[in-house]
């Protein structure tokens, strides 16, 4: 098992050129698995509504459900970087508020970071949270809740105008503290150009190759969901075509007697059964 990487870690390998390897995560197994597999980075993201609740988006989710769910991937993959996400309103209100609840990520879950979604309309709750001494990414482009507002999914940076409210953005967000930034469905043209020009390290999803590292919905790339997926996510498994496959088979085993076998059940002790049958006589 390798050293938990560092903020210090992700930096260096912006500047070597070296790309971070950086997936979503919800629960305990999945975060042992990516700790196994040797992800830099695990985000337990505010995507949870969907994959893991069936919410239609993410604005029901709360901060309890985010902290339960930090805190397994955080005994999961103790010695791998892991960010909470604030979910809708729980930053948006003050910088009070956004302090407070980022503050319980850190306490509650012991995570090593937390994310937020928005530029210069949050910037005093990004200043906010990185003075009381808590390190932060960023998270621009078409965001999960901005995808609420506008009602579909379209990539950000397509004209002049878009890309450089985005390039101001990355600017601002470096500039209040952010150790490094997510861009979602950002063209690659832009997404290149603010990895050029930040010294932070800039992940991407749905931003094209020269982002310093990638990120996936972990559901998505593994195929657990039925419902649509963007464009931008590749699926690496089916698991859920295995899975109602092995739903299928053990229906059948069950109908058929043919689950359990011998070998997976605990067999009474010699000479113990006939004793009981007596013992049963008796009453
Ligand atoms: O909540 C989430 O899963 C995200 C992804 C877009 C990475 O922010």
């Amino acid at each position: 098992m390798g050293k938990k990487k560092s903020v210090l870690d992700f930096y260096k390998m912006k500047r070597d050129g070296e790309k971070i390897t950086f997936l979503t995560c919800d629960d305990y197994p999945t975060a042992t698995f990516a700790e196994k597999a040797g992800l830099d980075m695990l985000l337990v993201g505010d995507s949870l509504g969907m994959v893991v609740y069936g919410y239609k988006d993410t604005r029901p989710v709360t901060m309890e459900q985010m902290i339960v769910h930090a805190e397994a991937v955080r005994r999961g993959a103790p010695n791998t970087f892991v960010i909470g996400d604030m979910p809708f309103m729980s930053y948006q209100e003050s910088v009070d508020k956004a302090v407070y609840n980022a503050g319980r990520f850190y306490k509650e879950a012991n995570v090593d970071a937390i994310k937020l979604e928005g530029g210069r309309r949050v910037i005093n709750q990004i200043k906010g949270i990185v003075d009381a001494g808590m390190v932060l990414m960023g998270h621009i482009g078409l965001t999960l809740l901005s995808s609420g507002q506008l009602g579909e999914l379209k990539a950000s940076g397509r004209t002049a105008k878009s890309a450089m409210e985005l390039i101001l953005d990355a600017k601002a967000i470096e500039e209040a503290g952010a150790f490094a930034i997510l861009l979602e469905a950002v063209t690659p043209e832009v997404g290149k150009i603010i990895t050029e020009r930040s010294r932070i390290p800039i992940l991407g999803i749905g931003t094209g190759i020269d982002c310093d590292g990638q990120v996936l919905i972990v559901g998505d790339m593994l195929g657990l969901s039925e419902a649509f997926t963007p464009k931008f996510e590749k699926k690496y498994a089916s698991l859920s075509n295995d899975v109602t496959k092995a739903f299928r088979e053990y229906i059948q085993d069950v109908k058929e007697e043919k689950f359990p076998e011998e070998k997976h059940v605990y067999k009474m002790e010699p000479g113990e059964r006939e004793k009981l049958e007596k013992l049963i006589s008796d009453i």
